[in-house]
């Protein structure tokens, strides 16, 4: 695995041929695969659930799989999506009203467990469940869409949540969600985040395996 995460969001690639565009954003250099879930109750959109999981695994996908919880509530379906295969499962506190059993319920599961900041969601949250996260997201957009704007204040975000985590000691991962491109991924790695979602902007191109280098290259002029 690299230090440096690179996690296409699925949500901007084909549906109608999904497995074979997951295995080319893969063979082009991905490290994750960021599985995006909707509820059109949560966020104003509908996307895919446990049983689209289970057959990017059949269908040969060994790649980690991040989910993203974009629902409320969010226990009832959280066993279904570790039987399906997820790896790493985070979900948005507001979400729901037992914060610390959800994170217990996902790591009882067999599976990483993380919350998810939206733009205008304080860092509170983080107070009393920072030794049950492995992944900490941090959304840079307002979740329910791809192809939206970073919004700049996620930087300060970041600043402050690699503060908390480097302070703790803890093994937790910085992820950043929405509007992250070639342009300003560096800018991004320099705020603190090792975990970068991009949908639109891989999806979009032609050739995935260019972005994720261009990617890469950027990250690594990171200082
Ligand atoms: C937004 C989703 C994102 C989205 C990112 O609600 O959580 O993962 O697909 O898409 P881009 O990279 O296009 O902003
Ligand atoms: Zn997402």
């Amino acid at each position: 695995m690299n230090e440096n995460w690179i996690a296409p969001s699925i949500l901007s690639a084909n549906f109608a041929k999904l497995g074979e565009d997951v295995d080319n954003v893969l063979k082009a250099g991905a490290d994750v695969v960021h599985f995006d879930v909707m509820d059109n109750h949560f966020v104003p959109n509908l996307t895919i659930g446990p049983l689209v999981c289970e057959a990017l695994k059949k269908h040969g996908v060994t790649a980690p799989i991040d989910v993203h919880l974009m629902i409320e509530p969010v226990d009832r379906i959280i066993p279904d999506f570790a039987k399906a295969g997820a790896d790493i499962i985070t979900f948005h506190p507001e979400a729901s009203v037992h914060i610390d059993r959800t994170l217990q319920l996902i790591k009882d599961c067999g599976c990483k467990a993380g919350l998810v900041f939206n733009p205008g969601t304080p860092l509170h949250y983080l107070d009393y469940v920072m030794d049950k996260l492995d992944m900490i997201l941090l959304m840079s957009v307002n979740p329910g869409f791809g192809g939206q704007s970073f919004i700049p204040s996620a930087l300060d975000k970041l600043r402050q949540v690699r503060k908390k985590i480097d302070d703790s000691g803890l093994n937790i991962r910085l992820e950043i969600d929405g509007g992250v491109k070639t342009d300003n991924i560096r800018a991004i790695k320099e705020a603190g985040a090792d975990t970068f979602v991009a949908g639109s902007a891989i999806f979009s191109q032609p050739d995935y395996k260019k972005v994720i280098d261009d990617m890469r290259a950027e990250l690594a002029k990171a200082v």
